[in-house]
């Protein structure tokens, strides 16, 4: 994202209005909580008000580095609170879906369960429509819907023994997760790692199982590509379930799974890993309908 376009989405008055409705929140963990990192920052005041939760309730310490910044969110490496058994922990920090483009937002959302501001499951007709219409109460219930549908998903699959980050915690348009690298060193992306033939083979099938796996709970994740998988050798972590979708509420979601497996499969060709994308992904849907995962 350019540099002035970020300018502009921090001095866009409804982001304004958020920060000091965060500020009026989270006042007195703000004056406790002072992260050297963010001294010279102009969006200090942004993370401050969706990190200072966690310290309050002792999930971090302090907030070391930016690990990464894309168009939806920024990432952070924390100090983890020892209380966490963690020395590190990454926070996920979402610009609110109220004030970026909802890129092909009805596919995804119509596989998903619609949540109301407190996160409670959206049943009536009033709350159904409002979810469709862009209204301020609407497009806030649809921030906190799609945040909490990626912390759940995350915990599910953690759950499952899935090849993801370790959720910990959740809070407004702030997830903490189990951060992964080297000390304070993040991991780096698939798409940039040099892999050997066998390792290769061997991280495609640890990730066609996760395929399954994600499916077995019923979910496909959407946006799986060497961009959303961390490495380190030997090992991937799949992230970013922001675009996950559960089948169950829209059988439509076939073409997902195959773009899924076809980005996997179409990734490590070129180190030599022979599969057919298309009979791939038909094999994983068809043992799914047939509860055989
Ligand atoms: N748990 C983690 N541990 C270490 N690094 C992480 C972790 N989660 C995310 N990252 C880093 O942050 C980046 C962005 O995370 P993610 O893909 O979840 O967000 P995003 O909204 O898709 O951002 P982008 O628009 O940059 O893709 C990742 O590419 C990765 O480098
Ligand atoms: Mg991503």
């Amino acid at each position: 994202m350019s540099k002035s376009k970020k300018q502009s989405y921090e001095s866009n008055q409804d982001v304004q209005r958020w920060l000091r409705d965060q500020a009026e929140e989270h006042e007195s963990a703000e004056v406790m909580f002072d992260p050297s990192f963010l001294a010279s920052r102009r969006d200090s005041e942004w993370i401050l008000s969706s990190l200072a939760v966690f310290y309050q309730q002792e999930l971090i310490s302090d907030v070391i580095s930016e690990v990464s910044s894309g168009k939806e969110a920024t990432v952070y490496c924390c100090i983890a609170h020892p209380s966490t058994g963690a020395e590190y922990l990454a926070a996920k920090v979402y610009r609110p879906r109220m004030f970026r483009s909802l890129k092909n937002d009805a596919v995804y959302r119509t596989g998903r369960t619609q949540r109301d501001v407190d996160g409670r499951v959206a049943r009536d007709r009033r709350q159904g429509r409002s979810a469709k219409k862009p209204s301020r109460q609407a497009r806030a219930a649809r921030v906190s819907s799609w945040i909490a549908f990626e912390f759940e998903t995350q915990q599910l699959l953690h759950q499952s023994g899935a090849n993801v980050p370790r959720p910990v915690a959740h809070i407004g348009n702030a997830v903490l997760m189990e951060y992964i690298g080297d000390g304070p060193d993040p991991a780096c992306l698939l798409h940039e790692a040099d892999l050997t033939p066998p390792e290769a083979q061997s991280l495609f099938d640890c990730l066609i199982r996760n395929i399954e796996l994600f499916l077995a709970c019923d979910r496909i994740h959407g946006d799986l590509s060497a961009y959303n998988i961390l490495y380190r050798p030997a090992e991937v972590t799949v992230i970013d379930f922001a675009q996950a979708v559960d089948p169950r509420a829209n059988p439509e979601v076939f073409p997902l799974l195959e773009r899924d497996v076809a980005r996997i499969c179409r990734y490590f060709a070129r180190y030599g890993v022979a599969a057919d994308p298309g009979a791939l992904a038909a094999d994983i849907w068809t043992r799914y309908m047939m509860d055989e995962l």
